[in-house]
């Protein structure tokens, strides 16, 4: 059996949860900080904060900027449910978009989408490949769409425009025309789940990229407030001798990190750019030379000039097929003990959001997508060998289901 996604373990990480363990502290402290330093200077920015999981930094992002009921959050139709759950939980209506072939939000669909009532957007980084960022953050400081921003808090009124917020949780260590994931958008969201490029098991942060007006630092803190109920002193400080008074100084929400998770991650990132992802890229690079030949296999964008993918999953796409011929392969794959997957199925299609009155009509190139992917696991673990197993048992599968 070849799994679609182990979690990366080796001795390095398990000794930096052990000596965690053994410090007496394993809720947040040090090691979130730590972490957080270092997230930072991956992305290229002052300021990270660690939290529970992606899904919380989205949430926790709306709710700084002041996103509630009556706005709208635009945001792609193909994408995994946390992008437009956050917004709804804040109250506000997630708005979506159809999305571009790449998989990324279509930028002009997105103009299109905007209203009076629109704080947000919400591109996605699918499969690791950055959406079209240039793009999207001209259209946000167009004056027709700055004239139709209507600040409702402080926070929106210091801004003057709407909110880019990046859920880049498939994409750390990406690159958007030489910048790094993190440093592209006002604010970016990366996740630690236990399948992401780095994991913390659960857990996410939020990069903090905002324009001069706002102080980096200021917006961190706050932030840190708002993930800690809005208490004024973390349990560390508390525990320190004679810490023990504090305030509520918000509703904040509880959304912390804790160093147990932490350790995790900073053993995981430490060997990143070394280890992690020079194999992620081998392998996906290894699919496209082994994928290229087939006139049937619609390959994923990896590389472009100074833009290149963060190699999380393999997006194949398979030409010339429908839904049903698509499941029928996977079967086939399964069959052989190779585990893959589809990412995504697209939101319209749930039946969550079909009860809200999202149609999946609506998204053409979603659900044409949607139809056609099939994700081949990257993970540093898989061999060459694996590798090219997974790709034969694809040829084979397809040959036999479309009887070629
Ligand atoms: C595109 C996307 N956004 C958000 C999330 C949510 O991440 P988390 O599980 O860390 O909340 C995921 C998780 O798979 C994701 O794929």
């Amino acid at each position: 059996m070849i799994p679609f996604s182990p979690p990366y373990i080796d001795k390095d990480i398990l000794s930096e949860v052990a000596d965690t363990l053994k410090s007496g502290w394993i809720t947040t402290g040090t090691k979130v900080k730590t972490l957080e330093t270092e997230i930072a200077s991956l992305c290229g920015i002052d300021n990270a904060l660690c939290l529970n999981s992606a899904t919380s930094g989205l949430m926790l992002s709306l709710k700084w900027f002041g996103v509630g009921r009556g706005d709208e959050v635009i945001v792609p139709s193909y994408t995994y449910c946390s992008t437009a759950l956050a917004v709804y939980h804040l109250g506000a209506t997630p708005v979506m978009v159809d999305v571009l072939d790449d998989l990324s939000i279509d930028p002009e669909k997105m103009r299109k989408a905007i209203t009076s009532a629109t704080k947000a957007v919400i591109p996605v980084d699918i499969a690791g490949w950055p959406a079209h960022y240039d793009e999207i953050n001209a259209i946000v400081k167009e004056k027709d769409i700055r004239g139709l921003f209507t600040p409702l808090t402080n926070e929106q009124k210091t801004l003057g425009r709407i909110l880019v917020l990046s859920d880049a949780a498939h994409s750390i260590g990406a690159k958007y025309k030489g910048r790094p994931t993190g440093s592209l958008t006002d604010l970016t969201v990366l996740s630690f789940h236990a399948v992401k490029n780095i994991t913390t098991a659960e857990g996410g942060a939020i990069c903090i990229n905002l324009p001069g007006q706002f102080a980096s630092g200021d917006v961190y803190s706050i932030m840190r407030l708002m993930c800690l109920n809005g208490q004024t002193k973390d349990a560390f400080t508390k525990n320190e001798l004679g810490g023990w008074r504090y305030d509520i100084v918000l509703p904040g929400f509880k959304m912390n990190m804790p160093d147990i998770c932490a350790a995790l991650g900073l053993a995981q990132l430490r060997k990143y750019k070394t280890k992690i992802y020079p194999r992620r890229k081998s392998i996906a690079e290894r699919y496209y030379k082994l994928l290229s030949k087939y006139e049937w296999a619609q390959l994923p964008d990896l590389k472009h000039d100074k833009t290149e993918s963060s190699y999380h999953i393999f997006a194949l796409r398979i030409n010339g097929i429908n839904e049903s011929q698509r499941d029928k392969i996977i079967n086939e794959i399964t069959a052989q003990k190779v585990a893959v997957n589809v990412h995504f199925i697209p939101l319209p299609l749930l039946t969550v959001f079909k009860k809200m009155g999202y149609s999946i009509l609506d998204h053409p190139v979603a659900y044409s997508n949607y139809s056609r992917e099939i994700t081949l696991p990257i993970y540093p673990q898989l061999t060459n060998k694996q590798v090219d197993y997974i790709v034969k048992t694809v040829e084979l599968a397809y040959k036999t289901v479309m009887k070629k």
